[in-house]
């Protein structure tokens, strides 16, 4: 008999490894749900006009963004299959955001055909081709936003951080400021109408999202002295996970009070609407990545749990040295052990690895069932194909019933 056989949103690890085959994300919608509801409700109870526009590069699975988008979520997508995705998802047009720091002519065209909402440009160029191409597509008005880069320095992985004024995303405000007076008045369509501001993500301090709040409220209110008024103000994401039981976190009532909070304090008056992009915080403790053990295999003073995951199905431990908890989820012993394991996939490069000398609490052997825990925000959405693996199936539980939401070697959008 096997023993620890983890229910991962009422369902039984073992038999969804079975129908599904491994490796296999699992993502509980009610789990997404949840968090969503739980976000707005802290942030709307601050301020009340506000847009959770959820980021779906952080988790692209349809069912995913169909549940947010049921329940009054709009879309921050980065590329053209985003729009595609956010639009079979239930998604209006005027709730779509999109960003990124270097949107070729083709897809900026695609956004504005679409009638997205907003454009969040990152460069003043690219405010000049927005309304450029307006002219030659025959559109009347689009709204465009500058992301400003306001060199707040967030504490985050290196590889997690934007803000910084070297960085290569946003304008700096005083040529956003210069633009507003000089330029601004005289585009044909793009109408600025927005500011946007992100400055990295996993990020545990209020300070960093007061300060982004405070230099948005006070740009705005310079830039209405040049004509531009705002009527959306885009706080970005960043909320941190916490992905160790150690971590700092900032709970999402202090991270609304640093926001909504202090927006709805500030000293702006007259009506704007608060969007924000989380994407993270709502997906990432939704979602388990199934993985059965090919072979266990000491090697010197290590002993290798040896899966059949690998870095192409998640890759942030071996991108950013990401932590995450990975607890047995069905082993066909119930021999306990106190021995360590150092788990690792089936990718031919030695950064392949999940975890380094975890305690599972029980002895392994070939065949048993692991799962990678809080693998929900930047996981699927961050597979590959490398060494010629096929993409990473996905299924979802919901109320005690489970289904496939991408077969293995499909894309999950
Ligand atoms: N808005 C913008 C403009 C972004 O660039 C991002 C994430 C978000 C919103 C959502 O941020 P979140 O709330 O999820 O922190 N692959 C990395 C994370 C990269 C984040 C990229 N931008 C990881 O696995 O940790």
């Amino acid at each position: 008999m096997g023993r620890n056989s983890l229910k991962i949103g009422g369902v039984d690890s073992k038999s969804l490894a079975e129908r599904y085959g491994t490796p296999v994300y699992v993502t509980d919608l009610g789990r997404v749900a949840d968090r969503f509801e739980e976000a707005k409700a802290a942030l709307t109870a601050r301020y009340p006009d506000v847009l959770m526009a959820f980021a779906y590069k952080s988790n692209s699975t349809l069912q995913v963004v169909r549940a947010l988008a049921g329940r009054g979520a709009g879309a921050t997508i980065v590329s053209v299959a985003g729009v595609e995705l956010a639009r079979r998802a239930g998604v209006a047009p005027r709730d779509m955001v999109f960003d990124g720091p270097s949107k070729s002519k083709e897809e900026l065209a695609a956004a504005i055909t679409a009638g997205v909402g907003m454009i969040n440009a990152e460069s003043v160029q690219e405010a000049r081709d927005v309304d450029a191409l307006c002219r030659s597509l025959g559109v009347r008005e689009v709204r465009i936003g500058f992301r400003v880069n306001f060199d707040i320095r967030a504490e985050t992985h290196a590889g997690l951080a934007t803000g910084g004024r070297e960085h290569k995303f946003g304008v700096a405000r005083s040529e956003v400021v210069q633009f507003c007076r000089r330029e601004a008045q005289k585009l044909r369509s793009a109408r600025v109408a927005g500011l946007h501001s992100h400055v990295g993500s996993q990020i545990a301090d209020p300070e960093v999202f007061r300060r982004e709040t405070e230099e948005m409220v006070s740009l705005a209110v310079e830039l209405r002295e040049y004509g531009t008024e705002v009527a959306e103000l885009n706080l970005g994401g960043g909320l941190g996970f916490p992905y160790r039981k150690a971590d700092k976190e900032l709970s999402i009532g202090d991270y609304a009070e640093a926001t909504a909070g202090s927006f709805a304090r500030s000293r702006w008056s007259g009506r704007a609407r608060l969007v924000f992009e989380l994407g993270r915080w709502i997906v990432a403790d939704s979602t388990v990545l199934l993985t059965r053990v090919n072979y266990v295999k000491p090697a010197g003073r290590v002993r290798w749990a040896l899966v059949d995951a690998g870095m192409n199905d998640f890759i942030r431990p071996a991108l950013y040295g990401a932590y995450h908890e990975i607890v047995p989820a069905w082993t066909s012993s119930a021999g306990r052990s106190a021995g360590r394991y150092d788990v690792a996939g089936p990718v031919c490069e030695s950064t392949d690895v999940f975890g380094r000398g975890r305690r599972l609490g029980v002895r392994l052997s070939q065949g048993d069932l692991l799962a990678i825990l809080d693998a929900g925000a930047y996981g699927s959405s961050m597979s590959s194909t490398y060494n010629m693996r096929p993409l990473t199936a996905v299924a979802t539980v919901e109320d005690g019933k489970s289904a496939l939401a991408a077969p293995r070697g499909a894309s999950s959008e």
